[in-house]
Formats: C-alpha cells, sequence, structure tokens
C-alpha cells in the first residue's frame, strides 16, 4: 500500500508528518463529502495497512490467541470493506452514501478492540509467563496500536458526524466531533460529576473540586478541541484523584478538595489536576503509564455490573494518548507523602495541533526485536520487585 500524498485535502494526508495539516482543517466548514470521500478511500487503508504491519511482528504465540486473531480478522475486513470503494465515482450520491453507511459498520465493528486486544495479552502473560518478550514491548506496541485507533476513529467519525446529514442539537457549534470554541471549564465540571458519582456510588462520599482558571483576559477559557477526547482524560484523573483521596483520608470527617488549574498561556492550555491523596513513590511514575499496572481490585465484567471506578490500569496510558495525539502530553507529579498533580498540556494554538501518528518502518522494526541486553550499569536500575502491588488486570 502506497502511502497516501494527498496534502491538498481538506481533512488531512497521511504519513508524511510536514505536510499534515492542523486541527483547525478537520473544521472547514466548507468540508465537501465528496473531497472527504476521496481522501478517506485512500487515507484510511493507509492508515490500517500500517498498524496491521505492526501486528503482523508480534509473536506468535500472542497472535495466535483467539482475541487477537479476532481484532486482527476485524481489521481484515474493514480493510477489504474500504477497498472496494477505490473503483467507485465519487460523483454518484448513492456511492457517497454507501460509504457513510460502510464506516459506520466498520466504527461498530471495532467498538471492543482496546478490551479484546487486553484480553489476548492477559491470556498470552498468563500461558507463557517466561517468555522473552518484555513489558517495554508490548507497551511500545500497545500505545502505537491505540493512537492509530483514535487516529482512524476521529477520520471515521468526522466523516459521519459532518455529512450524515443532521446537526448536532445539543451543540450546534461543533463541527463533527470538533469545538471551535471548546470551554475547558465546562468539560472539566462535567467530567467532574461523572466521576463524583460514580465514587459516591463505592465510597459513599466524594471530595470537592476547586476550579481555577488563569487567562490575560478574564474569560472563560476556550479552545479549538474534541470535546470528547478532553473529557476522557478529565474523567480519568478525577476517578485517580478521588480515590486516592478518600483511601488516604479514610478516617477523617474532611476530604481534602480536588483543585483545578486551567491556564492558557501563548504556546500551551495546561490543566493541572492536584489531589492531597497521598501520591505515589517517584520509582513508579512511570509504572502507572504500563497497561498492566493498576493497584486497584480487578473490577468484575458482565452486563448487569456497574462501571468501576479504577482496575483495569488504562486510564492514564490512554488518556496520554488523547493528549499526544494532538501534539500535547499528559504528566504526573507526585510527592508521596502528600498527594499528586497530574497535568494535561495541550497545544493553545489550533494550527499547532497536528496529529501525532506512528509510522511503519525500520525504526519501528527495531523495536519488536526481544531486546535482553546485559544492564550497562552496575548497580540494579531496575525496580525492585515488589509483586504484591502488581496485578494483571482482568
Ligand atoms: N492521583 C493518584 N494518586 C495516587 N495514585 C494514583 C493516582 N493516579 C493514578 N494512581 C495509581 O496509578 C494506577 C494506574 O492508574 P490508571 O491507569 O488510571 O488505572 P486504574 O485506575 O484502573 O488502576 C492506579 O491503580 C493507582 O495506583
Ligand atoms: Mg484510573
Amino acid at each position: 500500500m502506497s502511502i497516501s500524498k494527498n496534502s491538498q485535502n481538506l481533512l488531512m494526508p497521511s504519513n508524511k508528518l510536514q505536510s499534515r495539516p492542523p486541527v483547525v482543517q478537520f473544521c472547514s466548514i466548507n468540508a465537501c463529502e465528496k473531497t472527504s470521500f476521496v481522501f478517506l478511500r485512500q487515507e484510511l487503508p493507509v492508515r490500517l495497512s500500517n498498524i496491521m504491519k505492526e501486528i503482523n511482528l508480534l509473536p506468535d504465540k500472542l497472535l495466535t490467541t483467539q482475541p487477537v486473531k479476532m481484532v486482527q480478522s476485524w481489521y481484515i475486513q474493514s480493510l477489504i470493506e474500504i477497498l472496494e470503494f477505490l473503483d467507485k465515482n465519487p460523483d454518484d450520491y448513492k456511492v457517497l452514501g454507501e460509504f457513510v453507511d460502510a464506516l459506520v459498520t466498520i466504527r461498530n465493528r471495532h467498538n471492543d478492540v482496546v478490551p479484546t486486544m487486553a484480553q489476548g495479552i492477559i491470556e498470552y502473560k498468563e500461558t507463557f509467563p517466561h517468555d522473552a518478550v518484555t513489558n517495554q514491548n508490548i507497551q511500545y506496541f500497545l500505545d502505537r496500536f491505540y493512537m492509530s485507533r483514535i487516529s482512524i476513529r476521529m477520520l471515521i467519525n468526522q466523516h459521519t458526524l459532518i455529512f450524515d446529514g443532521s446537526a448536532n442539537p445539543v451543540h450546534p457549534n461543533t463541527i463533527g466531533s470538533i469545538d471551535p470554541l471548546c470551554q475547558v471549564g465546562d468539560v472539566v465540571q462535567d467530567a467532574f460529576h461523572s466521576a463524583k458519582m460514580l465514587c459516591d456510588q463505592y465510597y459513599l462520599c466524594s471530595p470537592d473540586l476547586i476550579l481555577q482558571e488563569m487567562n490575560k483576559k478574564n474569560l472563560p477559557i476556550s479552545i479549538v478541541y474534541v470535546p470528547s477526547h478532553l473529557y476522557h482524560m478529565l474523567f480519568e484523573l478525577f476517578k485517580n484523584a478521588m480515590r486516592a483521596t478518600i483511601e488516604t483520608h479514610e478516617n477523617s470527617n474532611n476530604l481534602p478538595p480536588i483543585q483545578v488549574m486551567v491556564s492558557l498561556g501563548g504556546e500551551d492550555m495546561s490543566i493541572k489536576v492536584s489531589d492531597k491523596g497521598g501520591g505515589v513513590p517517584f520509582r513508579r511514575i512511570e509504572n502507572l503509564f504500563s497497561y498492566m499496572y493498576s493497584t486497584a481490585p480487578a473490577p468484575q465484567m458482565g452486563e448487569h455490573t456497574r462501571p468501576p471506578l479504577a482496575g483495569f490500569g488504562y486510564g492514564l496510558p490512554i488518556s496520554r494518548l488523547y493528549a499526544k495525539y494532538f501534539q500535547g502530553d499528559l504528566q504526573l507529579y507526585s510527592m508521596e507523602g502528600h498527594g499528586t498533580d497530574a497535568v494535561i498540556y495541550l497545544k493553545a494554538l489550533s494550527t499547532d495541533s497536528i496529529e501525532r501518528l506512528p509510522v511503519y518502518n525500520k525504526t519501528a522494526l527495531k523495536n519488536y526485536k526481544v531486546s535482553q541486553e546485559a544492564d550497562d550499569w552496575c548497580i540494579p536500575s531496575k525496580e525492585p520487585l515488589d509483586l504484591s502491588n502488581y496485578k494483571v488486570a482482568k
């Protein structure tokens, strides 16, 4: 599959980083369905096949688990379905309608990719606990795999939301899933209240929110962004902050509030979520972003169980991917014994918010080679094994 060079398209071109237009171009109100169709029928196969190449580099024993085979079959099926549009006439309205339907089918097919892939990895680790494939290899793959998925869903959502013929009645100003005037404070409040409801169900109490905004103009802060992405990140951070706060202050009548500072500068729009939940040892911070790490009991899965507050270990790593997707980041600064600051960094200017996508090339290939080289530091640089706090999320 060749790499798309269709840089004049309204949405965005493919793997050429320097020619990739920013989020603002997703927002083009002049978006034409035909142009978007011609772009997507080429771009989606490129993105799908890039990541399918990387799936193929996974160890055979992982590839042959039932869940991973299933995920792979979804990707193959979706690729075939999009390729069927390659020779169709973009001027035919019927074709454009069929394309929207096909994208909806594909989006639904891939709804459960994250838990299914997670299940495959759990099965592999349980069956072959001594395999040489390191957590690092799997972390590398999952970061790229889930980032690719975020980007593919973004493209599909933009096309289907803009061209399904109905306006969004709740948020009439949004363009697809993007809000050109996304009020950050409102999203903070929404995410906080959802997390608070969950927290109240589990612990019968929850901390309060103190929200501050720093902005030269003294106006509420807004950016061009995808509110659902921002909500996802904040919701995860609030659940974590609430759990830490309550578990640290179990016997106290007064829960310290969660403080949020939203700050807009010339380059960054940053959101800091601060809790007084006792913090995390410095040595552990990077572990928290591992897909296999959680200190919460494994949640029960089932149709009638309520959504868990914690326990899958996917909250932080996936939230960091959302932040990185438009060139931002998510970092944790913790003081063990006191509390944690989680900071989301986003680009203040939509022109800087360019998609960050994995590209399959020789450098990527190297990262799938199992490395078991000797340590070049004589002091053990690996963290002491303390398995009591490790648990594989189920
Ligand atoms: N604000 C926080 N304070 C203390 N520990 C935290 C905080 N945020 C995250 N953690 C730790 O990081 C782990 C991973 O978090 P996350 O990725 O959200 O997964 P989960 O919440 O499902 O365990 C948590 O289990 C917890 O041990
Ligand atoms: Mg969490």
